[in-house]
């Protein structure tokens, strides 16, 4: 790579988890990277997202700040994640048009897709029915980002693309109950209960979804890639492709955590969406690439480093 040497970059959420990924990829590349701290530039408000970009002066714009969460935070802030988002994404696409950005990577999520078709996710059916309840708040506000970049195109020849992520997993991501999402959940339950030699680990569900999980190194990676041969305003999915159930994931958890006890499924609480995997066809042809870790490897990694930064990992929302 080294696309980028030289270049101006904002990040924004580049001091979260999948952002600071991306910024060490970017400034390895010996890009000048940007990223504006929500004190300092408030992404929800025209002015500070126009502020940021008028003294960055930005080539590129990465936008991943974004206000969101796993189940917990879904039920307790659904209004707040609605409105941050829309707000931010509108005001920041608007911002890099003012500014004169030359182009704009946003950062979309598969909560965008429908929530109740079959088979595989390929981006021409971002549109063929209704989101998840669980997930339409978030899913629909990260879409409105899409249809702002392909409406600029068409006005102002602005040059947006917009990347749907799938479920990404990996060092320095929430490990808080209050935030985190299930491979983090599942790391945390099973690295204490081996601490404490607990006798048994209570997973809720009934391990039955299929999901489908991207190492967030590999996903930074896709990112900036993608920034740079990607110029399409139809939206790029970036995933594994690989469905895994939840009892495979939670069993290759358990196994790599070194956990000796039993597993008890709680079957009282919800499983969400049954099967949820992304199309990578398009991703593979058009980046001439695909994520090179394994779930097995990405754990362990991911199972290393949460030893080693357990208490920051624990705390950070
Ligand atoms: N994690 C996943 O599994 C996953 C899957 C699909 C898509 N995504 C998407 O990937 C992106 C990154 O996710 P993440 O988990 O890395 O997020 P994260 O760790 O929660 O980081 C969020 C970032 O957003 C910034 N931010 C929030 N509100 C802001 C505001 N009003 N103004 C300026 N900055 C603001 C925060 O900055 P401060 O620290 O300064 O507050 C923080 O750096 C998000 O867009 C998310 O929707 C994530």
């Amino acid at each position: 790579m080294g696309f980028w040497k030289g270049k101006n970059v904002v990040v924004t959420g580049g001091s979260g988890f999948l952002g600071s990924h991306v910024v060490e990829i970017l400034e390895a590349e010996g890009a000048r990277v940007t990223v504006p701290r929500k004190r300092d530039f408030n992404l929800m408000t025209l002015d500070g997202s126009l502020r940021c970009f008028l003294e960055a002066r930005p080539d590129l714009v990465i936008h991943g700040a974004a206000f969101y969460g796993g189940i917990w935070i879904n039920q307790v802030h659904p209004g707040r994640i609605y409105y941050e988002n829309l707000v931010m994404g509108a005001n920041v696409i608007e911002a890099c048009r003012l500014a004169g950005v030359k182009k704009f990577v946003g950062v979309g999520t598969a909560c965008s897709y429908p929530g109740y078709l079959e088979g595989l996710l390929s981006e021409e059916r971002l549109w063929d029915g209704p989101l998840h309840d669980s997930v339409r708040n978030y899913g629909l506000t990260k879409k409105m980002m899409q249809v702002q970049c392909w409406a600029y195109q068409k006005q102002y020849g602005f040059n947006g693309i917009h990347l749907i992520l799938t479920n990404l997993y990996g060092p320095r991501d929430s490990y808080n109950p209050q935030r985190s999402h299930v491979v983090a959940a599942l790391i945390r339950k099973f690295v204490e209960a081996e601490m404490t030699r607990a006798p048994e680990v209570e997973v809720w569900g009934t391990g039955k979804p299929i999901r489908e999980f991207l190492y967030v190194q590999d996903c930074a990676e896709g990112i900036v890639r993608a920034a740079e041969v990607y110029d399409e305003v139809e939206p790029l999915n970036l995933g594994t492709g690989l469905g895994t159930s939840i009892r495979e994931l939670t069993d290759l958890t358990h196994e790599l955590s070194g956990f000796q006890g039993q597993i008890r499924w709680n079957a009282d609480k919800p499983d969400g969406q049954m099967v949820k995997i992304l199309d990578v066809s398009k991703m593979k042809k058009a980046l001439g690439w695909q994520p090179p870790t394994s779930l097995r490897d990405g754990l362990e990694k991911t199972i290393h480093w949460y030893r080693e930064h357990k208490a920051e990992a624990d705390e950070r929302f």
